[in-house]
């Protein structure tokens, strides 16, 4: 096993084994290679200040990431980016040249102040990777709008900002992919990964195996490790409440986790998977579930945050479990002796807790395909459109009369509302049994006042998202 990461960053090779290697990549970018340019604001993936590029050799088994992808580089340690390359606002211009992305800020008078103008480059320079890749010179008004939801500006507008995105003809931009990724180096970190990682120091230890077995013995003789998957969410906690993240699992090295597969009436998401990737696979195959990703997060987020994190960091708010609920989802679980598939609505135990046992890991999750004449809503209330979290979100699925319904928000785990399901599909649907699941369906859950909402803002939510979904369903019936 290696015992020091390897990455590429604007095309240079750092290799680590210390400490170093604990650090959120904006504070090595900054502190230790002396990169500037990216800036830290929110330290927490809200903001995009610190957007950076990212290419990892093995999201080409995946579904999207076959580009330099933007993420946040506030949230993400330097170990989790173990045989990858990086791009930093540094090293964008060429040759006294500015990117293009630059040259259109400066143009359209859309670069205001430094703490925010480096995300903003950098979030465009990402699409420009992409719509090289694809041969398209155009970006049109919602493409830039899509491509920078994960960055602020906190004091201008960003009216410059998306004209200057629009104004790209990417076709006249070398590919950083050309500039920054060699085939020697591109090489170079594939034979690397073939090989696990394990770090251990005295105040840090990372353990990055090539198989779900080695992971799962691992764990089993050290259980106070977290597993951690991209760190959107564990990335926070390290920043904010200065937890560290000092004994770490990392299953980024194992292969077959970065797959999606159709097998026969269901959809197999491997923990790797990346709600990008997600997205991508279930364009035609669950337009719903695609709409619904498109107000999950930033872009930033999503080319980092798995499926699977998402799941078990078993959140109430979390917004893909009640969608997940409403399919009657499935996770499959491995531990060193075994392996266990749950359905997810026996997944959520308590507030944060789970049926996850010490040493087991999520290796999959279980998606039953939608039928042709099935009925499937996804809603999401959130004080903002775009990067915001949920104040509440809601699901309803109808199959052959038969209704699943699952809610998030409104108690201490995702929730199915078993009882209002049992009312509808015992009695026939008309008004009157409509009002009286609706009575059923506020028995089932006591939603909490916060800082998002109260709890009879919340009631509302969900019985106006119920009767909406119960009217759609009788229009696509009748
Ligand atoms: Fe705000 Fe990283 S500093 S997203
Ligand atoms: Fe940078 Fe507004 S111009 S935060």
């Amino acid at each position: 096993m290696r015992n020091s990461i390897i990455c590429y960053i604007n095309g240079e090779k750092h290799q680590l084994s210390d400490d170093k290697c604990a650090l959120m990549l904006s504070e090595y970018l900054r502190y230790e290679a002396c990169l500037t340019g990216t800036k830290v604001v929110c330290a927490e993936g809200d903001c995009g200040a610190c957007t950076v590029l990212k290419y990892n050799p093995l999201d080409e088994n995946g579904i999207d990431g076959k580009n330099f992808i933007s993420i946040n580089s506030c949230i993400t340690p330097m170990a989790t980016l173990d045989g990858t390359s990086i791009i930093t606002v540094d090293a964008l211009s060429h040759e006294d040249k500015l990117h293009i992305a630059q040259d259109k800020m400066v143009d359209c008078h859309g670069s205001q102040c430094g703490f925010c103008t480096p995300g903003f480059v950098m979030a465009m320079a990402g699409l420009v990777e992409e719509k090289i890749s694809k041969s398209d010179n155009e970006i049109n008004e919602q493409e830039a709008k899509n491509a920078l939801t994960g960055n602020l500006c906190r004091c201008t507008g960003y009216d410059a900002i998306i004209e200057a995105c629009k104004a790209i003809k990417p076709k006249e931009e070398i590919s950083l992919k050309k500039r920054f990724l060699s085939s020697q180096q591109e090489n170079e970190l594939k034979l690397t990964i073939k090989d696990g990682l394990h770090i251990k120091n005295s105040s840090f230890e990372f353990f990055a195996p090539k198989s779900i077995k080695e992971a799962c013995d691992y764990l089993k003789n050290n259980t106070n490790t977290r597993i951690i998957a991209s760190s959107t969410d564990l990335g926070v906690v390290h920043n904010k409440r200065k937890i560290k993240l000092n004994k770490l699992l990392s299953l980024h090295l194992i292969e077959e986790l970065y797959s999606c597969n159709e097998i026969n009436e269901r959809y197999e998401i491997g923990a790797r998977v990346t709600l990008s990737e997600l997205r991508h696979f279930l364009k035609d195959k669950n337009e719903e579930f695609v709409k619904y990703l498109d107000i999950f997060a930033s872009p930033q987020i999503k080319n980092l945050g798995t499926l699977i994190g998402n799941i078990a960091n078993a959140s109430p708010i979390g917004d893909t479990p009640p969608a997940l609920l409403a399919l009657n989802a499935l996770v499959e679980v491995n531990s060193s002796d075994k392996v266990r598939t749950i359905e997810l609505s026996d997944f959520f135990l308590d507030y944060r807790k789970t049926d996850l046992k010490p040493g087991e890991i999520i290796t999959k999750v279980i998606l039953p395909k939608l039928l042709k004449d099935d009925f499937y809503k996804l809603y999401k209330n959130s004080n903002r459109k775009d990067l915001d979290i949920s104040t509440v979100n809601f699901a309803m699925h109808v199959r052959k009369k038969k209704f699943t319904i699952a809610a998030g928000g409104i108690s201490a785990t995702p929730l199915r509302l078993k009882k209002t399901e049992d009312f509808l599909n015992q009695n026939e649907l008309n008004t009157s049994n409509i009002y009286k699941a609706i009575d059923i369906m506020h028995t089932e859950f006591k939603p909490l006042s916060d800082v998002r909402g109260s709890s009879s803002y919340r009631r509302v939510l969900i019985e106006n998202y119920f009767k909406r979904s119960i009217s759609q369903y009788m229009e696509s019936q009748s």
